[in-house]
């Protein structure tokens, strides 16, 4: 066993709803939104980061990246509306009084590797360990390689036995990310402590009362609930995609059959859309690191499988650009493609391994004209990716060109109406990459309509 243990009584009632002084550290995605909660549940917080522009902007209420809900959560915390009420610092040392500090930095892919970087997470408990006061609690939200907790269990029994250590994922989506982390479907608390749990279960004491389930766990445990979830959740995109393959082979319906096997309770509807794929900031990097912690730990045959789940995935993309290509007459030389999406999903102006920006600079690469438009994300994709042009008209986008791709299911694009496309466009070719248009409207508007997985559609 590696988690610390305390014998320390259960809390009282009164106890139980307290107020705490909530510390977090990294103010990114995961770090802004949860920092904006606990004071929303009624906590005294103290958001931590270096980048102090990033605090200016979370202390006016504006969010550094799109995420529904949140600058108005900001701005209700930061006025003092909230029962609880949030500070932020550059400063480590601010955080010395708190009760409980929650670390949400970083841990992006290893460049060359599949393995996550976990330099972050390591600076950060060492920074606390010098700075927090305690008794105190250090809580890891960072999906990280199991076995990570426990190490830094042990750095903090030597270097400062007043702190105790829990892992506590989380599992926001982007988009979604408030209300996941106000009423999430679960706590995940990973420790062995009496008194850890106890002051987790009073920081998260209002979804808990309001019926969250709670499941204790051991670190290793905790750390793994976090990829074994996202593992499944892209195991679960990438069978359907492999069902796509089949079904542009032998003539099937893969939205039908979705649907279809959907219906089964076991099954399950959601997570069955065919499509380009998955991206983002975190399945991609999260199965290759699993993979690779496997691997270290001598499991990495319990785990192959996900490289397959990773191949599927990026096949889509492929297939994508080779069905545009052929739409273009067999070659991208000299064509305009207009691509309705840049964000890896709608809601968020998140481009982190798009499947839409791979798809639009794979045809750029191959000689196309390409066109990139989104409503969120167009600043974050020019940053990363200049080579393609960019516009936030999708008139504009649409204007000339002579195939329409649409990789991202923003409402807006898949409620376009395909005559006026029609009118704008130098090709009536369309191609749905999120298996979203209604192909009989736009075969209607005189269009060439293909999807992934619906060879017949
Ligand atoms: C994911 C997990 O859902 C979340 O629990 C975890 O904490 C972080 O990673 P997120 O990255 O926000 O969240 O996106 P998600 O909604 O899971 O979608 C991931 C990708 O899968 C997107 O690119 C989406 O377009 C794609 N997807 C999703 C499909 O291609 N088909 C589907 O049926 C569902």
């Amino acid at each position: 066993m590696t988690a610390t243990t305390d014998a320390s009584p259960a809390p009282t009632d009164a106890a139980a709803t307290a107020a705490q002084r909530v510390g977090v550290v990294g103010l990114g995605y995961l770090g802004a939104v949860h920092a904006a909660c606990m004071a929303e549940l009624g906590h005294h917080v103290v958001g931590y980061d270096i980048d102090q522009a990033k605090l200016d902007a979370l202390k006016e209420g504006r969010a550094p990246f799109f995420e529904p809900g949140l600058p108005e959560l900001l701005t209700r915390v930061c006025s003092g509306e909230a029962d609880g009420e949030i500070t932020f610092t550059t400063e480590v040392g601010d955080l010395k009084a708190c009760d409980v500090v929650f670390v949400c930095v970083g841990t992006p892919q290893r460049k060359g590797e599949l393995a996550a970087d976990t330099t972050y997470v390591q600076r950060a408990f060492e920074a606390l360990a010098d700075v927090v006061k305690g008794p105190a609690l250090l809580v890891g939200k960072s999906t990280v390689p199991v076995g990570t907790a426990a190490r830094l269990a042990d750095v903090l029994a030597e270097r400062a036995p007043h702190l105790e250590l829990a892992w506590n994922p989380e599992f926001l989506r982007e988009g979604h990310a408030v209300t996941d982390t106000l009423s999430p479907d679960r706590f995940v608390l990973g420790t062995t402590s009496p008194r850890a749990e106890a002051l987790l279960r009073r920081v998260y004491a209002r979804p808990i009362a309001a019926g969250t389930p709670v499941l204790i766990a051991d670190y290793a445990t905790a750390e793994l609930v976090k990829v074994a979830a996202n593992a499944f959740l892209a195991t679960k995109i990438s069978f359907i995609n492999a069902m796509a393959e089949v079904c542009e082979a032998a003539g099937g319906d893969v939205k039908v059959l979705a649907d279809a096997i959907g219906h089964d309770d076991r099954i399950g509807r959601k997570f069955l859309n065919a499509g380009v794929g998955f991206g983002g900031g975190c399945l991609p990097k999260d199965i290759r690191a699993f993979m690779a912690r496997a691997g270290e730990l001598g499991a990495d045959q319990a785990l192959t499988f996900l490289r397959e789940v990773d191949g599927i995935n990026m096949r889509r993309r492929a297939k994508v650009v080779d069905l545009a290509r052929e739409a273009c007459g067999g070659s991208f030389i000299g064509r305009k493609v207009a691509v309705l999406g840049a964000a890896f999903k709608p809601h968020s102006d998140d481009v982190r391994d798009s499947p839409a920006i791979s798809i639009a600079a794979q045809a750029r690469l191959q000689g196309a004209d390409v066109v990139v438009t989104d409503p969120e994300a167009v600043a974050n994709a020019q940053r990363l990716w200049g080579d393609l042009t960019y516009t936030t008209s999708t008139e504009e986008a649409l204007s000339g060109a002579d195939v329409v791709l649409l990789l991202t299911e923003w409402p807006q694009y898949v409620g376009l109406d395909p005559a006026h496309v029609a009118t704008l466009v130098r090709g009536t070719q369309v191609i749905d990459g999120r298996n979203v248009l209604d192909a009989a409207a736009w075969r209607a508007a005189g269009f060439t309509y293909r999807a992934l997985g619906r060879p017949n559609a």
